[in-house]
């Protein structure tokens, strides 16, 4: 590797570690936000305020697998793990467009959703950027299950088997993604029935946010997990 390649592998390892620790951080926080919505005590408005807050926290953990998996590509190629030569030129490029492309029309869901005023075109919109995005999630489960299993059972793509139970377990992390769009929009929706006061919702409202708790658990333990292969890269 030369001075330039060291220089771009390490500043890559750079993002790579920030984008996890901010992932790790804001889990954290989804998990202590989740505990004060889980007290009776607190009022309709403070409830709200939580709400919103909470909004604009999960939008990390929702994001960032993409940077994480464009981030990983590269470095695979850049620290010769495996995509090398020509397949790494169009591999990394092929998978930035697209992690840039999804974050675009995240940011433009986030930003409709958090103004609270959509138009008729822009709820249309969002309608079809989330049925693309579910589609487009699922794509990259089966793309990453089929190259990292058979990695894992041949040695190609990928030969090294650490690289390879990264790839195989990072797609949990994106399936679990697409749950969570269906678990937020039902707390979201308990929320809103406790929010208004029907006494009869908080107990489903408390069962929701703890299933919340429990996936977000789940995710910490996969992404500290995912370092540990990376950092001790067994096998
Ligand atoms: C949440 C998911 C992930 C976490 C928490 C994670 C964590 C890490 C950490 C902590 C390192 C630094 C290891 C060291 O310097 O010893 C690392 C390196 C690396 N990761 Fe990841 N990673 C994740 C996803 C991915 C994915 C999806 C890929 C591949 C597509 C990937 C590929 C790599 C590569 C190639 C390295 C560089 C190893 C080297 O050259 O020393 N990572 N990762």
């Amino acid at each position: 590797m030369g001075d330039g390649d060291a220089m771009t592998h390490e500043l890559l390892k750079l993002a790579h570690i920030l984008v996890m620790s901010a992932w790790l951080g804001l889990e954290f926080a989804m998990f202590m936000l989740f505990s004060w919505h889980r007290r009776d005590s607190i009022t309709p408005d403070d409830r709200r305020l939580l709400a919103r807050v909470h909004e604009s926290v999960s939008f990390g953990p929702k994001i960032f697998w993409a940077p994480m998996l464009a981030i990983g590509v590269a470095l695979t190629s850049v620290g010769r793990w495996a995509f090398t030569g020509s397949v790494g030129v169009v591999v990394v490029p092929a998978a930035s467009v697209l992690a840039a492309g999804w974050l675009a029309g995240q940011v433009y869901v986030f930003r409709a959703r958090l103004r609270g005023t959509m138009t008729t075109d822009q709820t249309e919109r969002v309608k079809v950027i989330s049925q693309v995005d579910t589609a487009f999630r699922w794509s990259v489960v089966a793309v990453l299950l089929v190259v990292g299993i058979s990695s894992l059972a041949t040695g190609e793509p990928i030969a090294a088997t650490w690289l390879a139970w990264k790839v195989t377990l990072f797609p949990l992390l994106i399936a679990s993604s697409v749950t969570w769009k269906r678990v937020g929009r039902m707390i979201g929706q308990a929320r809103q029935a406790v929010i208004d006061g029907a006494e009869s919702a908080r107990g489903r409202y408390g069962r929701l946010i703890r299933t919340g708790q429990l996936m977000l658990v789940g995710q910490w333990t996969v992404i500290v997990a995912l370092a540990w292969i990376a950092i001790s890269k067994p096998g």
